[in-house]
């Protein structure tokens, strides 16, 4: 009786595991990189990853202060090697072997638990095509060495070693997911790749950009890529129904692994996401749509055309900050990618963990503001140099959203928009009054000058007085040691 109880729970169990097998849930992480003015305090970010219950980081570096901050966290790491050490990874297993030393065996205890790093990610997309090809011929030979050290290292079970590859560097001409291939000069390194991280049971790393796609391609419309499926067309690819654009690069993707000869393997999403400001269609609504819509949709399991049913294991929203000395070169959108600004303030609320979390996003606490001050153009002086003044003030500071067609501040008015100039630099400066000189023309006022959807911003208190730190710390060191030889050439005396 007890035994046929069993079996009827065991049966009852393998069905249920059978049913929810196929449709795994997709892990949400933020990517948290490290190019920005006067980043938060790294202490402030743990703390805000911590009240989203966000579980996931990837880092582009190994920033000492982040991965200190993440200590003891419970939150996973990737921990990232910039592509300028790659070269030396690739030539040198020496290289390879310090720089995990040095970056991951003294963050990761015995038992793995003080720094939860779990993947190290080998080059910050060095396949992006506007990098040349400069770093392609030293990718997996880095990769090699770093997964050698780490079993030297008796690390290479806790830790897995990925690449993460750009949005572009995969395509299909035609715009049809069944025409997909890896941009013809990755081609060889492609099945390097996919044979070394099959070998080592890692996933394949890739970047989706629907963002991009938009501006790419004249057939996508914005309906298409925000998930809109009342209004968007499908894309048909011979009796495959496409409703967004995010399966249409999915599956994109999924056609150039299998092209080369790797239909099955794992996919991580190692960045996806909408920026805000810095373009036309980057706008904090249009965010929220595709954000909202992604979340949804793998958490619907649909999956895609090519892969029914099945998601990707994990994705990594770009990005958690935004950052303001990120490249520009293919347009200001790339400094507005955050879920919050760079001060840790939510722009639009998503639901990033799951059913039953929280739908509104909790913005970084205490954050340390420069004071309420703004620098703008004197308007009783001759402003005739003004417009030249603004240009020379944009060309170290971040204007973005001025500069930008579509930007949050494109629309400003003379002179208002040579005010918006002066403060982006007045705050890129800390404050300091000699930056809010400009030959006279600028004034330093407690009035907030935003206009609408313009907000001249006011910087966090961070770089500056880091700076008066190192000075006192250098200058105290000075004097002490001076004051030590004066009294002991008196005492030798
Ligand atoms: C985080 O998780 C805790 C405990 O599960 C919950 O009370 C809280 O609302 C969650 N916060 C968010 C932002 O989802
Ligand atoms: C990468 O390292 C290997 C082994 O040291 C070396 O033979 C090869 O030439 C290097 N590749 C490049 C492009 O320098
Ligand atoms: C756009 O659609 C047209 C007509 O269906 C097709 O011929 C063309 O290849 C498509 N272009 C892109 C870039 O997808
Ligand atoms: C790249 O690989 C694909 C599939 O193996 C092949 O069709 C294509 O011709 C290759 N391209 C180059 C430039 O080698
Ligand atoms: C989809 O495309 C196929 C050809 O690839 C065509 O035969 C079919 O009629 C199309 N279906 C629709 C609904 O447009
Ligand atoms: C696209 O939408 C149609 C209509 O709602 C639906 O039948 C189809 O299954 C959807 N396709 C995918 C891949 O989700
Ligand atoms: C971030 O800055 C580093 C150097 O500080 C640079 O190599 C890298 O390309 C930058 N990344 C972006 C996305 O701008
Ligand atoms: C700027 O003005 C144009 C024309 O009035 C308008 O279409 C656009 O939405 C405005 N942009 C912003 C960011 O306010
Ligand atoms: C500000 O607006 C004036 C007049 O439209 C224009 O000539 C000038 O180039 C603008 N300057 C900046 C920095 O946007």
């Amino acid at each position: 009786m007890a035994q046929n109880q069993c079996l009827i729970l065991a049966s009852a169990l393998a069905i249920l595991s059978w049913i929810s097998s196929p449709s795994r849930v997709t892990s949400v992480g933020v990517n948290w990189g490290g190019n920005a003015s006067h980043p938060l305090p790294a202490p402030k970010v743990v703390e805000l990853l911590k009240a989203n219950n966000i579980s996931k980081v990837k880092l582009s570096d190994t920033n000492p202060e982040a991965l200190e901050s993440l200590s003891g966290s419970n939150i996973d790491v990737i921990a990232g090697i910039p592509n300028s050490l790659l070269k030396s990874l690739n030539s040198s297993f020496k290289a390879a072997k310090s720089w995990v030393h040095d970056n991951v065996a003294r963050y990761v205890s015995s038992d793995g638990s003080r720094v939860r790093i779990e993947y190290i990610a080998v080059g910050d997309e060095p396949f992006l095509q506007s990098y040349g090809g400069q770093y392609i011929p030293f990718v997996v030979g880095a990769a090699a060495n770093i997964q050698t050290a780490l079993i030297k290292a008796n690390l290479a079970d806790k830790v897995k070693v990925v690449i993460p590859c750009s949005y572009d560097a995969f395509q299909s001409e035609s715009g049809l997911p069944s025409k997909g291939h890896f941009r013809p000069d990755l081609n060889k390194t492609m099945a390097q790749l996919l044979t070394f991280i099959t070998k080592h049971n890692s996933p394949f790393f890739a970047s989706l950009s629907p963002f991009h796609l938009l501006h790419q391609n004249k057939n996508i419309s914005l309906d298409f890529s925000l998930f809109k499926k009342a209004t968007a067309h499908p894309l048909n690819d011979s009796h495959r129904f496409y409703n967004n654009s995010f399966d249409l690069s999915y599956d994109t993707l999924i056609t150039a692994l299998s092209s080369v000869g790797f239909p099955i393997i794992d996919v991580v999403i190692g960045q996806i996401g909408w920026p805000t400001d810095g373009a036309v269609d980057a706008t904090t609504s249009n965010a929220e749509k595709f954000m909202a819509g992604l979340l949804n949709h793998l958490r619907s399991r649909s999956g895609t055309p090519l892969r029914p049913q099945e998601s990707p294991k994990e994705i990594y929203i770009l990005s958690l900050l935004d950052e303001d000395q990120r490249s520009v070169a293919s347009g200001g959108f790339e400094r507005h990618w955050g879920l919050f600004t760079f001060d840790g303030q939510a722009k639009y609320n998503v639901p990033l963990v799951g059913e039953g979390s929280r739908k509104s996003l909790l913005n970084a606490q205490n954050v340390d503001y420069l004071s309420a001050r703004w620098c703008v153009v004197d308007n009783s002086k001759d402003l005739g140099n003004s417009v030249v003044r603004a240009l020379e003030a944009c060309s170290s500071a971040d204007c973005s959203p001025l500069l930008s067609p579509g930007g949050s501040c494109s629309n400003l008015s003379w002179p208002a928009n040579i005010s918006y100039a002066f403060n982006c630099y007045y705050q890129q400066h800390d404050q300091s009054a000699d930056s809010c000189d400009f030959g006279g023309l600028g004034l330093i006022t407690t009035v907030d000058p935003s206009v609408d959807q313009c907000r001249f911003f006011v910087q966090i208190r961070t770089s500056y007085s880091v700076c008066l730190k190192g000075w006192s710390l250098t200058y105290w060191i000075v004097l002490s040691t001076s004051l030590a030889s004066i009294y002991l050439s008196r005492f030798a005396h």
